[in-house]
């Protein structure tokens, strides 16, 4: 259906009205929770989630946390497997923060009502792929994002500081005289001005731009792109971890079916039933991620198939239904027993890599301008995320960021500068964008990112991707007054990131593939750096 945009004309419309707090979290998953209850006894806290609050990537974490708290483990083994999932392209501070500081946000957590799994009353850890101890802690089997957000929410309630608008779209950031003060927010049919002292993104990830996902609907990548347009730093937007194990069924949803199972004994077959993967790499179904999506990609190439399986068969019954109830149960929704039939399994897009850069407090390259959780790069994942790092680098760094934003507090002239200027992003007097198919062009997107940005890239395929988003660049120019149009907005311009991203590097590391360009290529060690307004540039 084609229908004329809601456009937004700031002019057109009464005024946004107008509200000041002390900070302002957008998002509501692990990284902004933790960042708001960081806050919560400097000053008022907002947190602003665009659907439910349970409507995040944290929600839908399936396997688990990865901390080093087992006797087998130490800190130096988690950092240095890290370091190798990231291929070279890890920032070694960030990852040394990260699994220092983990174990001792764990305990905290778990001492505010977290509960994962225990064998007696010792915790029960897990292996996956490309982690050399078992280091994941895990939640009533296979849902560990429900506790950790469950856990997170019950805490952050304890604070009267803390308020929470949910359905609270941001559209785009208030940036004054180079400083970020706020953030217009759409809200029901209201447009409100939002002030704060410190603003802190924690919107999460992009999966949405990819029509194989494992991502919720939320992941539009709308952080990335509001940064993006308020004039911060993005990196890293060519890695794109693509998650081998998705459920390919038909009528099924792409629900993931966790790495975890192969850390418990899962392997990986083609469609005669052969098992693939230790011909592929010594690791066999435990190397990472990039290689494992790569050896199925292959293999579904050979056998001219669109999926291959996941085979739990011979582990015993009564475990795997213990173990992995929620992927049992979903499973068998679609009349597949994961204790008696091979599972049709095919990779789907899972976690960005690249985002908003920051530094180890969080900070952007805006001043009041935070990032934590997903839609940031602090480098910890570097150009592929070690499995079940991201839930406590959210942890982490949300803290990190909280911390170092309660010191904007003394911040002066917010309230002062209120009323007179409005989001100096939003083009005051742009002339309207010609009539277009919202919807249809989400879809088109989508798929073209799958077939052109995806697993493996190319020149050929990205020129015609970038060809395609650059003549829908008047959308990313135009406001617009509702979520899905804004989202659209916001996904053309992450995917303008990413393929442009793509293009530049000329080479082969972690999760980037460039089947024209196999070795790593010339500078692979710097990041893909992109601001607006100017060419895209190398970074150390
Ligand atoms: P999210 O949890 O995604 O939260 C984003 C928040 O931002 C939401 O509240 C959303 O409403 C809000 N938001 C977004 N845009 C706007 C906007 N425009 N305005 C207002 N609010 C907005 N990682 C692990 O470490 N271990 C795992 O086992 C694991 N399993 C996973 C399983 C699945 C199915 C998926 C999808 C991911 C998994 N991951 C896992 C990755 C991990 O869950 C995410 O990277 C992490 O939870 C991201 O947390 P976050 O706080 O950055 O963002
Ligand atoms: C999974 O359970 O396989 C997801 C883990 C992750 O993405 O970290």
């Amino acid at each position: 259906m084609t229908y004329p945009s809601k456009y937004f004309n700031i002019h057109t419309i009464m005024g946004p009205s107008i509200k000041t707090v002390d900070f302002l979290v957008i998002g509501g998953g692990v990284a902004g929770l933790r960042a708001a209850i960081e806050l919560a006894s400097k000053g008022s806290v907002l947190v602003l989630t665009k659907d439910t609050i349970s409507e995040s990537s944290t929600g839908y974490a399936q396997g688990g946390i990865a901390v080093a708290l087992s006797d087998e483990d130490e800190v130096c083994i988690h950092f240095e497997d890290t370091i190798k999932a990231g291929d070279g392209l890890c920032r070694e501070d960030a990852v040394r923060a990260m699994v220092e500081e983990g174990p001792g946000y764990i305990l905290e957590l778990i001492s505010w009502g977290a509960e994962f799994d225990r064998e007696g009353s010792r915790l029960s850890f897990t292996m996956e792929a490309a982690h050399t101890r078992r280091r994941i802690l895990h939640s009533h089997g296979d849902s560990t994002g429900k506790e950790v957000e469950r856990a997170l929410i019950k805490k952050a309630r304890t604070y009267p500081s803390i308020s929470r608008y949910d359905f609270a779209f941001t559209l785009d950031l208030i940036i004054r005289d180079n400083k970020c003060v706020g953030a217009t927010v759409l809200r029901g049919d209201s447009v409100i001005n939002i002030y704060a002292k410190a603003v802190i993104l924690a919107t999460g990830g992009a999966g949405q731009l990819y029509s194989r996902t494992t991502n919720p609907m939320i992941t539009t990548g709308d952080g990335i792109a509001i940064a993006y347009r308020a004039g911060a730093q993005i990196v890293d937007m060519e890695f794109i971890q693509f998650h081998p194990t998705t459920l390919y069924s038909r009528g099924a949803p792409q629900f993931l079916l966790s790495e975890a199972m192969r850390g418990e004994g899962a392997v990986l077959k083609n469609i005669h039933g052969k098992r693939f993967m230790p011909e592929y790499h010594e690791m066999a179904e435990l190397a990472s991620r990039d290689t494992v999506t790569r050896a199925i990609v292959s293999e579904m190439v050979r056998t001219n198939a669109k999926h291959v399986y996941l085979d739990l068969t011979h582990l015993d019954k009564d475990f795997v239904k213990k173990r992995f109830p929620q992927i049992y149960s979903t499973c068998l929704q679609y009349d597949i027993d994961i204790t008696e039939d091979m599972v049709p399994v095919c990779p789907a897009a899972h976690y960005i890599m690249g985002g908003v850069r920051t530094n180890l407090h969080g900070e952007t390259s805006i001043d009041g301008l935070f990032a934590a959780g997903e839609v940031a790069c602090t480098g910890v994942h570097g150009a592929n995320r070690l499995a079940s790092n991201s839930l406590l680098e959210g942890l982490v760094f949300g803290a990190r960021a909280g911390k170092k934003a309660a010191c904007c507090l003394n911040k002066e002239g917010i309230e002062a500068a209120v009323p007179e200027q409005v989001n100096s992003n939003i083009k005051e007097d742009p002339s309207p964008p010609a009539s277009f198919d919202a919807e249809k062009i989400r879809s088109s997107l989508r798929q073209l990112m799958w077939k052109k940005v995806g697993i493996i890239r190319c020149e050929k395929s990205l020129v015609p991707a970038r060809n395609w988003i650059n003549k829908r660049e008047f959308i990313m120019n135009a406001s617009f007054q509702s979520r899905r149009e804004s989202e659209l907005r916001n996904m053309l311009t992450v995917a303008h990131l990413i393929t442009e991203a793509a293009l530049l590097r000329k080479g082969s590391v972690g999760a980037h593939y460039r089947s024209d360009f196999k070795s790593r290529g010339e500078q692979w060690e710097r990041h893909t750096a992109f601001e607006k307004a100017k060419a895209p540039e190398w970074i150390d």
